[in-house]
Parts: C-alpha cells; sequence; structure tokens
C-alpha cells in the first residue's frame, strides 16, 4: 500500500506545483495525515482514504487552469481526473466508486443546506479531515493565503457579516471565518474530528479577538480624526 501511494502522491504532485492558494501538495500531505489520525481511532478503509485524500481537490486544479477560483467544475469532470491519476498508478479500479463518493461529499456543509445523510465512514474522515486543515494556524494561514488570490482584503469592519456562506470570494477574509470557518466545528462528523476542531476553533477565536483589537486601535475614524487629504 505505501508503494501505491507513494506512486499517486507523485502522480499529482506536478499538478499541484503551481498552487498559490493553500491547496498545495502539502495540504494534500495533511489530510492525508489527519485521515490516518482519524481512521486509527474511528476505522475504515486506509487505501480508500489515502486516494481521496491525494485526488480530493482537482476541483482547485481546474479552476487554476480556468483562471477563476469562482468557477464552477462539474462531477464529471473532477471524476475523469480523479480515474485517470488513479488508472495511472493502477489503483483497484473496485475502489475508485468509493474513492469519488468521499471526494464528492467534501463540498457538503449543513450550513450551505446540505442534507448530510449516511455517508460512508471514509467520507465522514476524509471531510473531517479537509475541514481541519480548515482550522486553527494552519487553517489562518490558508484563508489569507486564498483570501490573497481572491483579492479580498484583510477586513471591512463596519460590514456585517452576512451569515451566508458561498463558494468563491467573499468580503474580506474576516467574513469568510465569520461566514464559514467558525461553522465548521459544529459541523464534523466524527468524534475525534469534533476533539481537534473544538481546539482549533478556540485558537481562531483568539486570533480574531486580537486582529479585531489591533485594527480598532489604529483605527483613526473611530477617534473622531477623519484623516485629511
Ligand atoms: P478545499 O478546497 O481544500 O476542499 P475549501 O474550498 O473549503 O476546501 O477551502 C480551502 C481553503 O481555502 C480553506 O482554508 C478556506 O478557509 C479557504 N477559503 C475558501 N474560501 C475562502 C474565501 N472566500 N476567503 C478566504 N479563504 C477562503
Ligand atoms: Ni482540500
Amino acid at each position: 500500500m505505501e508503494d501505491l501511494v507513494a506512486a499517486l502522491r507523485a502522480e499529482v504532485q506536478a499538478d499541484f506545483d503551481e498552487d498559490g492558494t493553500g491547496h498545495d501538495l502539502s495540504h494534500l500531505d495533511r489530510v492525508y495525515g489527519l485521515a490516518e489520525h482519524l481512521r486509527l481511532k474511528e476505522g475504515g478503509d486506509p487505501l480508500v482514504l489515502a486516494a481521496a485524500s491525494y485526488v480530493h481537490d482537482f476541483h482547485r486544479v481546474v479552476e487554476h487552469k480556468a483562471g477563476s477560483y469562482d468557477a464552477h467544475v462539474e462531477r464529471a469532470t473532477i471524476d475523469d481526473l480523479i480515474q485517470k491519476a488513479l488508472g495511472a498508478v493502477n489503483f483497484p479500479a473496485t475502489l475508485v466508486p468509493q474513492v469519488c463518493d468521499c471526494v464528492a461529499f467534501t463540498d457538503r456543509y449543513s450550513f450551505s443546506g446540505h442534507a448530510l445523510e449516511s455517508p460512508s465512514i471514509e467520507a465522514r474522515i476524509l471531510r473531517d479531515a479537509d475541514n481541519l486543515d480548515a482550522l486553527g494556524a494552519i487553517g489562518i494561514a490558508r484563508a489569507f493565503m486564498f483570501g490573497g488570490a481572491l483579492r479580498e482584503p484583510i477586513w471591512i469592519a463596519d460590514i456585517e457579516p452576512s451569515g451566508i456562506y458561498e463558494a468563491g470570494k467573499t468580503t474580506s477574509v474576516v467574513h469568510h471565518f465569520h461566514e464559514k470557518l467558525l461553522r465548521l466545528k459544529d459541523d464534523m462528523l466524527t468524534a475525534s474530528g469534533r476533539e481537534l476542531a473544538a481546539e482549533r476553533h478556540e485558537f481562531m477565536v483568539l486570533f480574531l479577538d486580537e486582529l479585531k483589537r489591533e485594527w480598532k486601535l489604529a483605527d483613526v475614524a473611530s477617534r473622531g480624526a477623519a484623516p485629511t487629504a
């Protein structure tokens, strides 16, 4: 199995080399590591999880090539890329549908109105692992990388977060925290994922409090002295 995973990692590497949005090979490695961490506690097929970790972000590669991170990518296009990558390393064909199902499940969130009905244990673990890498210190770093690629400002203090999550560009990176990242801890689907998410959530709350404190201190307008031109 180790050889197969190493071959798959090498197969997808070039596709993720150019990434500047926080979806580079190290994200795939961390998702695999987190998925393994969860699998040891929750069960599941190790080979399906390893493969799914390395092929779960092809939608970002398609978007990168299209030059837009707001592009809708058809499921059939993704499944095709997954099948090609797995085929190139002679991954067992009988497991490919399970891998595709896991990947298809990663962008479902209850706060986007999705019913998260009875996914496989592998699908739940992959999704929790992917979401854990969007939380905590690494999650903060990745949000600002993606926010930069989307040309979002750090924060716009006088616009209230909408409370609505939509994929793609939003008002500011801090808005993205409120619209999505701070909601992930209640959307985890495994007990061990929930535990890790709770710690990472707390760290993000501390970070946001500090960011807002520093922002306020430097905010000329809040002191009633608008800068003159
Ligand atoms: P993945 O693409 O890895 O399946 P996501 O689409 O949830 O998962 O997002 C990946 C990373 O990009 C996460 O760290 C997330 O916070 C960040 N991200 C997504 N949308 C935005 C946004 N509008 N602004 C800032 N960061 C974002
Ligand atoms: Ni991902």
